[in-house]
């Protein structure tokens, strides 16, 4: 960049408010769940208003979340979807965590479009692809086990519509382990992908 300003000591603003996007009670949730971010691994309150507005733009309405935790990023993903008239699949192997969430969708009142599942998620990946009719996903968020990450992709691509988003957490943070995703996708003649590189770092893919 030829022409920067200095900008010490001003505070840049990234997003808007949470306050038109949610209920009163879900907001309290929402900063609850914050408070305890770091013990269940979730995705910032920016990587989540991104993902929101990547549905919304995307106008999805089957989407995928692999790695449900106690569900702050579903909850996000679930109040988008709640605008576009969809609905979301999230997976977890862990019980406790994963009735945790459940509880915080109810307390969310997004319960009714949230299909949970508790299992290891290449298996339900597998169960779901060779099903006889295999669902048809539009939007998928990865954030599981980064090690896996490559498994979950080459089982999600015949499952992902064309003009569908994955978008794949931890780049940036765990770039090691999800390094042979990364070379497959950004590869792959089928999808146009981008790393944005916000927190931990989300890789956006497009389905061509
Ligand atoms: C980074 S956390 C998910 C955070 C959540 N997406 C959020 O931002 O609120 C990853 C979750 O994936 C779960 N997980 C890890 N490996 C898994 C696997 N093989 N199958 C299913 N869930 C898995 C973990 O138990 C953990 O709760």
């Amino acid at each position: 960049m030829k022409f920067k300003e200095n900008l010490e000591g001003v505070e840049i603003i990234k997003k808007s408010s949470d306050n038109n996007l949610f209920s009163p009670k879900t907001l309290n949730l929402l900063s609850e769940l914050d408070k305890t971010r770091e013990d269940f691994w979730n995705v910032d309150n920016g990587s989540a208003n991104f993902l929101s507005i990547l549905i919304k733009i995307n106008n999805s309405k089957n989407a995928l979340e692999i790695g449900t935790s106690n569900g702050y990023s579903t909850i996000w993903l679930a109040n988008a979807l709640k605008t576009t008239g969809g609905k979301l699949t999230t997976i977890e192997f862990w019980d406790n965590r994963l009735n945790v969430a459940i509880e915080n969708f109810k307390k969310a009142g997004v319960e009714n479009i949230i299909e949970s599942r508790l299992g290891q998620a290449v298996m339900i990946l597998e169960e779901m692809a060779y099903s006889k009719n295999p669902p048809l996903f539009d939007f998928v968020f990865i954030d599981a086990n980064k090690s896996e990450y490559i498994k979950y992709f080459k089982l999600i691509h015949p499952m992902l519509k064309k003009g569908g988003i994955i978008a794949a957490d931890n780049i940036l943070s765990h770039y090691k382990k999800v390094e042979p995703y990364v070379i497959e996708i950004t590869n792959h003649k089928e999808y146009q992908s981008q790393l944005i590189p916000m927190d931990t770092g989300i890789m956006v893919s497009y389905k061509l």
